[in-house]
């Protein structure tokens, strides 16, 4: 079982752009008229979309030009209006950030303002289950006259960015935002992303959009406080997109899992810029960016994560939840003749090894009463398995 390599998932059927009507329609005449009243005209544009991705080291070191060129993009001369939010879990860790961001924006005051002083929000899911904080923050860009031409920056973990980006995207039907991803998962998974939003009646993400962001800037300094649950939740999603995408990475992982959990400075920066690199490119090349189609391969894990989130109210956090649902499908594809028997134990190694669990009890209350008959084999298959 470890000498042969594990079997990538990369060609298991990915449903990319899922087939718009216009594609199949393609003229005004194939178009079968019902009637002499009825008459279909197809409004059709493409917009391109790009934003940069920057790895830093002290972004809000007075030095570092890179958050002031990032402003400054389009329009140099301008000095940028900004809104600043931070995650209370960096706030507090982290106490003289508050100064040194305004020590930042006051080095740079030609080119850059703050609207009001950095605002500290609610960290972890604690943002996403209220609307209440998305409303206070729509309410503030209305006050002080944020407007499409200004940016909204959110410091924070995963849920912040979701939260904040949710409000950046709907107050003026979406003003510029910058996100600044201060945990593992975040800078190389859901920050560099495409998506946001918050938990609505119990359901993971269920009010939110897609808003490809200004600029994704990860600054790996932000990391050092992090707590070592996060740090090490984070690498689910790597281990994620290596196994759709890479089969190399997934190697690496497994030749570096010591420094991996031991946070080796070097090591976790490969990580991390190879998994953002990677979810990069499967959202600019897997031909579904917007998630029209229901292929969604960097969701590989993530059924049953979702909801054994909500089930355990979070204290199973997104991370770990997703290392439990990467084991449950890693098993599932297995079942469905997508992975050979037996390799499924050489990722639930990688993720054990990394610290991660890789199963839940109420797991069990999930799959019982899921429809597919591969769920329900997977709880035998786990209970022979936790036996053996
Ligand atoms: N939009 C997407 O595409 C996407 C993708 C994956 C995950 N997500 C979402 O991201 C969320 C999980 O994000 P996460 O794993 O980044 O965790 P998180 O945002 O839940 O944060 C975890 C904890 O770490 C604290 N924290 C954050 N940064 C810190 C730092 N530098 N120092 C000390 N404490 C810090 C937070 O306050 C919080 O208590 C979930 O809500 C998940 O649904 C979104
Ligand atoms: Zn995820």
């Amino acid at each position: 079982m470890h000498t042969h390599s594990v079997t990538t998932l990369k060609d298991a059927p990915t449903n990319p752009a899922a087939g718009f009507p216009s594609q199949q329609l393609r003229t005004q005449e194939e178009i079968p008229v019902r009637n002499r009243l009825t008459s279909i005209h197809w409004q059709r544009f493409s917009v391109p979309f790009e934003y940069p991705v920057a790895f830093t080291h002290g972004l809000f070191r007075q030095q570092n030009p890179l958050l002031v060129e990032m402003l400054s993009l389009h329009k140099e001369e301008k000095q940028h209006r900004c809104l600043i939010y931070i995650d209370d879990g960096v706030a507090k860790t982290q106490p003289d950030l508050v100064e040194r961001i305004q020590d930042y924006f006051a080095a740079h005051a030609s080119r850059m303002k703050l609207v009001e002083a950095p605002q500290v929000v609610p960290g972890g899911e604690q943002i996403k289950i209220c609307p209440s904080h998305v409303i206070a923050v729509q309410k503030a860009i209305h006050r002080l006259g944020v407007d499409r031409h200004s940016y909204v920056i959110a410091i924070g973990g995963g849920a912040v960015l979701d939260a904040i980006g949710f409000a950046a995207a709907t107050a003026h039907r979406g003003v510029r935002h910058i996100r600044v991803p201060s945990t593992v998962l975040s800078q190389n998974d859901s920050g560099v992303g495409v998506k946001n939003g918050i938990n609505f009646n119990g359901v993971k993400n269920f009010m939110g959009s897609f808003a490809p962001p200004w600029a994704v800037l990860n600054d790996f300094t932000l990391l050092k406080t992090l707590e070592r649950r996060e740090r090490i939740g984070g690498i689910a999603e790597a281990v994620k997109v290596a196994l759709i995408r890479d089969e190399e990475f997934f190697d690496w992982m497994e030749t570096n899992v010591e420094q991996l959990k031991a946070f080796d400075p070097e090591t976790e920066e490969i990580m991390i810029r190879r998994g953002a690199a990677l979810h990069m490119r499967q959202i600019a090349h897997g031909g579904d960016p917007f998630e029209q189609g229901s292929g969604r391969p960097l969701d590989f894990g993530h059924w049953s994560a979702h909801r054994l989130e909500a089930m355990t109210r979070h204290e199973v956090h997104h991370g770990e939840a997703v290392a439990i649902g990467i084991a449950l499908d890693a098993r599932y594809s297995v079942l469905a003749g997508l992975l050979p028997e037996g390799e499924e134990l050489r990722i639930v190694e990688l993720l054990e090894g990394l610290g991660l669990r890789t199963f839940h009890p109420q797991l069990i209350e999930l799959l019982q009463k899921a429809n597919p008959p591969y769920s329900r084999a997977w709880v035998n298959f786990r209970s022979i398995w936790e036996g053996s």
